[in-house]
């Protein structure tokens, strides 16, 4: 067996780590012949690290035979110390009547501080995934005080956003989700993101050949899509959890994967469009375990140029707002 990875996850007592840990412990992240230790980082405060030794006993409690050992702490140095991954989960959700760009004045600080620990203690080869809200921003703030990780390490998820994209594609066209393939998320974490039907495939064909109704392509769809986040959060009262973990586990485990083409907000490097800077939910391609290259070639009509542009500005709006933060 292959030597235990090390997998640091932030905001480990919270919502989505509750679904997220016990699918990292069982395997879903990392294989069936891959044993992790959970490196558990909550903020210093008593009812948090009470809750996560809840946590942590509940792991112990389904005897999951990969799992080799687990650190709990409040103190990024130790949580993060040659973590193989940093999954960055923990921040502030959004409440209703926001959009998750309102949380940047309180969740922008906590991705300097830990993209500096991280730099400086994580393992050599350490990958970082960030869920915490705004995705995009917090990646793009965590690299810029990185010195030793390359930026590319650093990447946010916009999974979700596709799964929820595939889910909604089958549903109309009358199909398994599994017959829908090549749906990629472009651009922000937010209602401004472009889920790209033009590249879709359902059962191999054409999606728009599948559902020859392009007003509900372009409107509804698009606009669901974008906006499931907080439909989840008006019907719930509390942000998406078990969808979110789900889509953590499909990001991380199609990074390892190689070959895997998905979604993934990356340094956009200027493809489609997008301000160099910025990161972009963009088609990868993995190609090692842990790398990707971005999926270039793909035509984009008028359309697809208009939405790209309008999540391109919003992104380079929020990295103007996080200006002071950037290393
Ligand atoms: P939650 O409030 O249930 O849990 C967050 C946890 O993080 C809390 O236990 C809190 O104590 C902890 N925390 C806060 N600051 C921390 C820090 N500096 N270090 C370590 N831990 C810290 O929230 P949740 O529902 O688990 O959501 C977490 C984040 O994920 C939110 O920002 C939410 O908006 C975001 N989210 C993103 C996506 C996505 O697709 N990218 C999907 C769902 C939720
Ligand atoms: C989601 O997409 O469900 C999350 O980003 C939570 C939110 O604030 O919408």
């Amino acid at each position: 067996m292959n030597p235990p990875l090390r997998v640091a996850v932030t905001g480990a007592a919270g919502q989505i780590s509750y679904s997220l840990l016990p699918r990292i412990a069982s395997g879903a992240m990392f294989g069936p012949g891959q044993r992790v230790i959970l490196q558990l980082l909550e903020v210093p405060v008593e009812k948090a690290m009470k809750a996560l030794e809840g946590v942590a006993m509940e792991l112990d409690d389904c005897a999951f035979p990969l799992l080799a050992g687990m650190e709990l702490t409040d103190n990024a140095r130790v949580a993060f110390r040659d973590a193989d991954w940093c999954l960055l989960v923990g921040a502030k959700p959004r409440g209703p009547g926001m959009e998750r760009a309102d949380l940047l004045k309180d969740n922008g600080a906590i991705f300097t501080a830990q993209g500096r620990i991280i730099d400086e203690v994580a393992s050599a080869e350490a990958r970082v995934a960030v869920v915490g809200n705004p995705a995009n921003t917090n990646a793009m703030i965590a690299a810029s005080t990185a010195r030793r990780l390359p930026a590319e390490r650093f990447t946010a998820m916009v999974r979700l956003d596709q799964n929820r994209a595939q889910t909604m594609l089958a549903r109309k066209a009358g199909v398994d989700t599994t017959a829908v393939t090549d749906i990629f998320i472009f651009g922000n974490h937010s209602p401004t993101m472009f889920p790209a039907f033009e590249h879709a495939k359902i059962q191999g064909q054409p999606a728009a050949t599948r559902i020859p109704d392009r007003a509900w392509l372009e409107g509804e769809f698009c606009e669901k899509v974008g906006k499931r986040g907080a439909a989840i959060i008006a019907a719930r009262g509390a942000s998406s959890a078990a969808s979110a973990a789900n889509a953590l586990v499909d990001h991380v485990r199609d990074l390892c994967t190689p070959g895997a083409i998905h979604s993934v907000a990356v340094p956009s490097k200027g493809h489609y469009g997008f301000a160099p800077e910025v990161w972009a939910g963009l088609p990868v391609r993995t190609t090692t375990p842990g790398s990707y290259e971005i999926l270039t070639g793909l035509t984009l009509d008028a359309f697809a140029q208009s939405k790209i542009a309008a999540t391109n500005k919003e992104l380079v709006e929020e990295r103007g707002m996080v200006a002071d933060l950037l290393g």
